[in-house]
């Protein structure tokens, strides 16, 4: 497990007047995935960033950096086909709007390395989602209600990710468990304690005056729980 492979900082907390020194400085703390929230006003009530900003953003920086995109959006089909045109090929959605499995299965034959997601809201049962679980190749567990940075962590969101983790040992699935909300040095490793393959860090990364000490942090306390001194 490589520590900045794990956190994911979402963009949504970064500055937007310096956005350009925001990636550049991810870059530089090896971060290898920066995490984009589309909100539509309608799924959630705010409206984030959607399509232009990440085409001027991904067209500088692919090839320095990956980009997962989170979709908040009452039908998020539509933006997925705009967003691989624009050339992601990380995309995830809600399950509380997810219907037709025909679309996206064609998708994945038309784009082979198209990874997609499926996010669940809090009130969403982890059980309810689980048979979807062999089409896709992430799950987004939301540990608090989507729609905006900086809520904290709703407690017990990491048995989901335990359950997830049981599910995909059981069935031999490879999906990659992902948490988003409410992510510090506490509940990070509790979240990687339960099977989480990465972390999603908005205000905690962004508010942080030293990054390298908040990615380490999550890290090193993660490991002193694995070896049972904490
Ligand atoms: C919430 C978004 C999250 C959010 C995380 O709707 O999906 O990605 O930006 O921010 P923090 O880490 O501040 O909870
Ligand atoms: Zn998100």
């Amino acid at each position: 497990m490589e520590k900045e492979n794990i956190i994911r900082p979402s963009l949504l907390s970064a500055d937007f007047s310096f956005l350009n020194d925001e990636i550049e400085d991810m870059i530089k703390h090896n971060i290898k995935s920066i995490h984009f929230d589309v909100m539509d006003g309608s799924f959630v009530s705010q409206i984030s960033f959607g399509q232009p900003i990440f085409k001027s953003i991904y067209s500088r920086f692919k090839n320095k950096i990956n980009f997962d995109v989170h979709l908040m959006t009452l039908n998020p089909i539509k933006q997925v086909k705009q967003f691989i045109d624009i050339g992601s090929r990380d995309i995830t959605f809600h399950y509380e709007v997810f219907d037709n499995y025909q679309d996206y299965i064609s998708l994945k034959n038309e784009y082979p390395d198209l990874k997609l997601g499926l996010a669940f809201s809090p009130d969403t049962e982890v059980e309810k989602i689980l048979p979807s679980l062999p089409l896709f190749d992430n799950v987004l567990v939301m540990s608090v209600v989507p729609g905006k940075g900086g809520q904290p962590y709703i407690e017990g969101s990491e048995k989901k990710v335990r359950k997830l983790n049981e599910y995909r040992k059981e069935r031999n699935l490879n999906f990659k468990i992902i948490v988003d909300g409410g992510i510090n040095e506490k509940t990070g490793p509790l979240c990687l304690l339960n099977g989480a393959d990465h972390l999603v860090c908005g205000s905690y990364y962004f508010k942080a005056a030293d990054k390298d000490k908040a990615i380490d942090d999550i890290y090193n306390n993660f490991v002193r729980v694995q070896h049972g001194n904490y």
